[in-house]
């Protein structure tokens, strides 16, 4: 059985993958400091996949405590890596913490793993490394672009860092996954997002609005130059995600790579802007969602919405659930969760 780090294993994707990984036979070693999650997570994990995955809580920006963390691993074939701080706003008033926390991790987490020999590794890149671009839909070829927020740029030099390693450590195999927005929840509705304080993305905003948590839902300005006037996104299950992190894993198992950094873009290829994604929550869950249109939030680009081709191509992977299933299963997860927070 392959063993794999999974970094933020504890986290939102992190833990959609670790059910993936282990449902494909895969051994999963969970690195995580809990700084945005639980350890309840392992249970939650082992009640829809039977296993518990092996678990150290670890603070990866510590480069002492990473050392000694990997060095129990040296088994390992490879790191996916998770962890890292998301909070766009909070990254615009805390710049540094965000660069000290990603960009620390980040760079531990590639030492260690290359002093010891593991010489594969999948990155959590975001399209907001594409900033707001002319051309749509984009490709992995679209020029990025230094993102508006903190959070956004520590993904862009990560991946320049991943660009020079590699160049320099050809035997080094690296992808990175451009995520667009991750919606959605396990079907069993056993796991899901569950963000610390005021959600940021619309999805959590929405089933929490839902389900009394918030009182409204702001939407963030109407005139923008789309079909409705909200801005559009490439919404994608996390559990189609999560599937293409397994498929990512089996081109470096199989030494399929063409190129020692890989890049490949992971959304559905459709977009929907924020009034479709109310209206697909309305009909699902059969409520009607308590909304006010507001001004623009800063830094919201108009439209973007991803290429898929080359994911299909070189993965073999598309994603394949639609937006009312995303909706659904985040709505299932909420109600679960806020009706039986002590049981799942
Ligand atoms: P999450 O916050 O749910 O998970 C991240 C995990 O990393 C958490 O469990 C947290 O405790 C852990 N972590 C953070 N800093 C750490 C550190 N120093 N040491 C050890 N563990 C640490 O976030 P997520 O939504 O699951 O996102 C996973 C990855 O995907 C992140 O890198 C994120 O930037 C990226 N991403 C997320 C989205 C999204 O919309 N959710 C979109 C694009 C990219
Ligand atoms: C989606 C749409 C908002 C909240 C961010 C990061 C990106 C990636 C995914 C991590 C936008 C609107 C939202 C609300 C609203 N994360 N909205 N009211 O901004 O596309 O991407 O999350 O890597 O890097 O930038 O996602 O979910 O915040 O917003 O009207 O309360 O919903 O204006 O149009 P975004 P989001």
């Amino acid at each position: 059985m392959k063993k794999i780090i999974v970094t933020g294993g504890c986290g939102y994707i992190g833990s959609h993958t670790a059910i993936e990984l282990i449902e494909n036979d895969f051994e999963v070693v969970i690195f995580d400091d809990l700084s945005n999650s639980s350890e309840k997570t392992l249970e939650r994990i082992e009640k829809i996949t039977g296993v518990r995955p092996i678990f150290e809580k670890i603070d990866l920006k510590d480069e002492r405590a990473t050392e000694f963390a990997f060095d129990r691993y040296k088994d390992a074939f490879a790191v996916i890596h998770f962890a890292a701080l998301k909070a766009v706003g909070d990254s615009i008033e805390k710049p540094l913490e965000y660069y000290q926390n990603n960009l620390y991790s980040f760079l531990n987490t590639l030492m260690c793993q290359h002093k010891l020999g593991i010489h594969k590794f999948i990155f959590s890149s975001s399209a907001t490394v594409y900033g707001n671009p002319d051309v749509l839909p984009i490709t992995e070829e679209n020029k990025t672009q230094r993102p508006f927020s903190p959070y956004g740029n520590t993904k862009k030099i990560a991946e320049e860092i991943l660009d020079d390693f590699t160049k320099s450590n050809p035997n080094f195999a690296a992808i990175s996954l451009r995520y667009f927005n991750p919606i959605g929840a396990h079907e069993s509705g056993n796991i899901g997002e569950l963000p610390n304080g005021t959600p940021n993305n619309l999805m959590p905003y929405i089933t929490q609005t839902a389900a009394g948590v918030r009182k409204k839902l702001m939407v963030f300005g109407n005139d923008y130059p789309t079909k409705d006037g909200t801005p559009i996104r490439d919404y994608i299950h996390v559990v189609d995600l999560a599937k293409a992190h397994v498929k990512a894993l089996e081109r470096l198992l199989n030494q399929d790579q063409e190129q020692p950094l890989e890049i490949y873009n992971l959304g559905t290829g459709n977009g929907f802007s924020v009034l479709d994604v109310i209206q697909s929550f309305d009909r699902v869950s059969n409520t009607k969602l308590n909304y006010e249109i507001t001004g623009r939030r800063d830094g919201d680009v108009p439209k973007l919405y991803a290429a898929t081709n080359l994911a299909l191509e070189k993965l073999g992977w598309k994603a394949e659930k639609g937006l009312d299933e995303m909706i659904d299963s985040s709505w299932r997860w909420e109600q679960k969760y806020r009706n039986n927070k002590n049981d799942i």
